[in-house]
Parts: C-alpha cells; sequence; structure tokens
C-alpha cells in the first residue's frame, strides 16, 4: 500500500511517531544540524548503540532505538555531499528514502518523519532534493508504513514540500 504523505513543520525531535529518520554522516557517531539534535534528545544511549553499528556508507541506512526520543525508532540513514549534481546525488538521495522506508517497514512501523536530508550542512539545494525526495517516498510500497511526514525547518522548506505533495496527489 502507498503511504499517505504529508509536510509538516515542526522539530523532528519532538514527534511521537515510530520512527524518525536522522540525517546523519557515515560515522554514525553524530554530529551538527538535525544529527546534533536527535542525539541530545536521545541521550547517550543512541551513540552508545550507533558506535556499535560502525558506519554506514552513503545511500545506506541503519535502525537504532529512540531511547529519550518519543519516536521509538531512529533510522539513520547518509545523504550525498552535493557536487553540482552530477556525481550521482540524486540517486543516492532516492536511495537514502528508499532504503530508510524499507527499514522501518520491516521494523513494523507505521508512521515515519524524515527531515531533508542532505540539505542543510551537505549543500543539496532544497528545490532539487525535495523532489527526489517525494518521488522516491511516493514510488515505495510496503505494509506497514501507513504515514509519512516530510519535516521541514522553515517556512520556505515547507512551502516547497506543499506545492509538490498538492502536484502529486
Ligand atoms: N528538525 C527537523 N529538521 C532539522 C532540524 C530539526 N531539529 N535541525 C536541522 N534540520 P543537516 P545534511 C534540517 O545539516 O545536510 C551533520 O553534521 C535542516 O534545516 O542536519 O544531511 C551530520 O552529522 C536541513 O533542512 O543534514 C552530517 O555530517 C535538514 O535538516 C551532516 O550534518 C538537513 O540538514 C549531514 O548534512
Amino acid at each position: 500500500m502507498r503511504p499517505a504523505l504529508r509536510a509538516v513543520r515542526v522539530d523532528i525531535t519532538t514527534l511521537a511517531v515510530d520512527a524518525i529518520v536522522n540525517a546523519a554522516n557515515a560515522s554514525l557517531l553524530g554530529g551538527g544540524g538535525v544529527d546534533g539534535a536527535i542525539h541530545r534528545a536521545a541521550g547517550p544511549q543512541l551513540l552508545a548503540e550507533c558506535r556499535a553499528l560502525g558506519g554506514c556508507p552513503t545511500g545506506q541506512a541503519r535502525i537504532t532505538a529512540g531511547y529519550r526520543l518519543p519516536a521509538r525508532y531512529v533510522i539513520h540513514t547518509v545523504g550525498p555531499v552535493w557536487r553540482g549534481g552530477g556525481h550521482g546525488e540524486a540517486a543516492l538521495l532516492a536511495d537514502c528514502y528508499r532504503n530508510s522506508l524499507a527499514l522501518a517497514d520491516a521494523a513494523g512501523c507505521a508512521s515515519v518523519a524524515f527531515p531533508s536530508i542532505s540539505t542543510g550542512v551537505y549543500g543539496y539545494p532544497l528545490a532539487l532534493a525535495a523532489p527526489v525526495a517525494v518521488a522516491s517516498v511516493a514510488g515505495s510500497s510496503g505494509r506497514a508504513v501507513r504515514e509519512v511526514l516530510f519535516c521541514c525547518f522553515s517556512a520556505a522548506d515547507l512551502q516547497c514540500y506543499e506545492a509538490l505533495l498538492a502536484g502529486a496527489e
């Protein structure tokens, strides 16, 4: 079944969904941006579990518990660094969404929230990343996931996602 897609403007660490997705780096050992916010809110046990995972390649995903977060799980995915668009960035970004959803589905998650992966520190232009994100999620089919939230940090990001979702209906 195709999940329902929604865009919301909210701090992803506050969401009581089954899984939130983290825009991590290949070490999985934390960082700035949404990664830093998630680790701060989840507490030190999250870092301990991440340490045992031994990293994650770009485009892939790993799942952990959510610890002190309201979300049950955190799915850590590593987006591509933007290098102008000619280095397979779009395919890798689509992989992040698809592989994260597959893990959520395998864990029986009904609701999943994504940040806008790669569009902060990694420099992927939001206007180019959002259509990749929406197409990748809309094209996925799983058994468990019923609702996917695109969690936007700014009003401009929300506007972009809402326009895309209105066009995809
Ligand atoms: N809730 C929702 N979205 C957020 C939050 C939040 N609390 N905080 C930031 N964002 P970024 P990347 C948005 O930089 O580009 C880290 O250091 C932000 O506005 O977090 O994939 C990692 O360790 C932007 O739209 O992730 C990596 O080294 C989006 O989240 C690197 O940054 C993603 O921005 C990954 O860079």
